[in-house]
């Protein structure tokens, strides 16, 4: 049983920030993802380290600044099919190895991106 909140579980910003970054590494290099993303990935991974925070159970600064997370919504002008995701999911799972998240919170955080990728398909194959 998980007490408590994800985030402050992981060590908080410095390690959503750190995971952040290890995934827009990756994201920049993908050949099935770097065609969607903006060349300089500073203000994405920044946005994505507020949201990330909120959605682990920290403080709710993306909301503050950016209003509902509406993410489904958000996506709509990118096509992303199921291989974006598959791609989107790998990095991620690359991600929290590099950082080293332990379980049980690696696999919870994890499941909670799966879902949410899940929601974010909007384009067939
Ligand atoms: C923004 C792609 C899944 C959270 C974006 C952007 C793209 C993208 C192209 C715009 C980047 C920019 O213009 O700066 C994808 C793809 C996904 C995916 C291909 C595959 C399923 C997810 C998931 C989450 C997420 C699962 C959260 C759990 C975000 C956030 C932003 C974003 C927070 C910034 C939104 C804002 O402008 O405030 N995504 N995404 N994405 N994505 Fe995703």
């Amino acid at each position: 049983i998980v007490h408590g909140t994800i985030y402050e579980a992981i060590g908080g910003f410095d390690t959503i920030d750190r995971l952040v970054n290890a995934f827009y590494e990756r994201v920049g290099k993908h050949p099935k993802l770097k065609p969607i993303f903006p060349e300089d990935l500073t203000e994405t991974a920044r946005k994505q380290s507020l949201f990330l925070t909120q959605f682990f159970g920290g403080p709710r600064t993306y909301e503050a600044e950016r209003g509902h997370p509406m993410m489904r919504r958000r996506h709509l002008p990118f096509e992303i099919t199921p291989s974006r995701r598959d791609a989107w999911l790998e990095c991620m799972a690359e991600a929290l190895d590099e950082v080293e998240i332990e379980e049980p919170y690696r696999m919870a955080i994890f499941e909670k991106l799966t879902l949410t990728a899940n929601h974010m398909m909007n384009t067939p194959e």
